[in-house]
């Protein structure tokens, strides 16, 4: 027996208890979990489910979907849209948001989500998660698009499920950031994680390399520094992760510190970031702002950004605060031109100096 842990649950209704619309968003909160406990169930049977592979389509955004993208979506809309406590969805899946059907009540609240963040790793079984954020919805007619267009920072709730070798749900009501551990012989989320505190100092960092070529000169700078370690002006090694998976990163900078960086790049000079404002930098970077974190743009606090369209991407540098703060101290540095030479705008530009030449 575990008598006297905390379930979800119990731990939403004691958190939420004061908070006007507390009872509803307790009740949305735990219709997640049980989505997330479905796609936990999905994902865990792997090559078993037949459900392994990608789909001839794509999303609205031309990216290959997966089977397991669009099961996930289908779960994640099935468990919230009918208990009458939103008023709409939008998933990165979707092109435009979910309009409820008629016959269901409607909510006040908006739920955002990406129903299987990092997916290109089901096949390869690395973790993968669902990230979601919700929104108040004020006022009695049904959403519209623009409705789910506002700045992270009026969230009213956050999170991510990790399908690792446990299954993990971490949220944020603005009180904290807490990690709850699926316990699979009793089917419940047990508070296993409190109060998660990222440690301002590290010496990790999580970026994908091969888009080197692409980066701006501060982030260059930032991990030039990085990779000379002990001999260059850091004084100290660093190490270095990249999982492809965001959920995982940011779990393992929840659990440990790190900094994790999907920064602007010229790869494709359509897309500021490859991540999206919506379904995963404002809830992740809320999540981390709980945990005494740090997350930017490089140049923005995240929560800050003024979202102007449903799948707008971003660029995301978080994790331990003082890092973050470094690399945000480089970007303002090179916007003003006060970085040392070889990080100068011209030096981007002459073959001899280009940053790829350095890293
Ligand atoms: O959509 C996003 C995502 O899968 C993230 O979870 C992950 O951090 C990133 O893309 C991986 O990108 P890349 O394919 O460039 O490694």
């Amino acid at each position: 027996m575990h008598l006297g842990r905390t379930t979800l649950s119990k731990f939403l209704i004691q958190q939420l208890r004061d908070t006007d619309g507390g009872n509803d968003l307790a009740a949305l909160l735990v219709d997640v979990a049980a989505a997330v406990k479905a796609i936990s169930a999905m994902t865990a049977k792997g090559a078993l489910s037949g459900f392994l592979g990608a789909l001839e389509s794509s999303n609205g955004q031309g990216e290959t979907q997966k089977k397991l993208d669009v099961l996930a979506n289908e779960i994640m809309l099935r468990s919230c849209d009918w208990g009458g406590l939103v008023a709409g969805m939008a998933s990165e899946e979707l092109d435009e948001p979910y309009e409820l059907p008629t016959d269901h009540a409607r909510g006040q609240y908006l739920l955002i989500f990406d129903p299987l963040d990092g997916s290109s790793n089901t096949d390869v079984n690395v973790s993968v998660g669902t990230i979601f954020s919700v929104l108040r919805h004020a006022g009695a007619q049904a959403p519209v698009g623009a409705d789910y267009l506002k700045p992270g920072r009026v969230q009213v709730a956050a999170g991510y499920a990790i399908y690792g070798p446990a299954t993990m749900l971490v949220l944020t009501v603005g009180k904290g950031t807490h990690g709850f551990t699926l316990d699979r012989e009793i089917g419940n989320f047990i508070l296993t994680h409190p109060n998660l505190t990222i440690p301002e100092d590290t010496s990790e960092f999580a970026i994908n390399t091969s888009n080197a070529r692409f980066w701006e000169a501060p982030v260059h700078r930032y991990v030039t520094e990085c990779q000379a370690g002990r001999t260059g002006d850091r004084r100290r090694d660093f190490n270095m992760r990249w999982i492809a998976s965001m959920v995982a990163e940011v779990h393992r900078i929840l659990m440990r510190g790190g900094v994790f960086m999907y920064p602007k790049d010229t790869k494709d000079p359509g897309k500021p970031g490859r991540l999206r404002l919506l379904y995963e930098a404002n809830p992740i970077g809320w999540l981390i702002e709980q945990a005494g974190g740090r997350a930017s743009t490089g140049r923005q606090r995240i929560l800050d950004v003024a979202p102007t369209a449903l799948h707008q991407r971003v660029p995301v540098i978080l994790g331990s605060r003082h890092e973050v703060e470094r690399i945000e101290r480089y970007h303002a540095e090179y916007d003003a031109g006060t970085d040392r030479p070889f990080e100068s705008p011209l030096f981007n530009e002459r073959s001899l100096f280009r940053p790829e030449a350095r890293v």
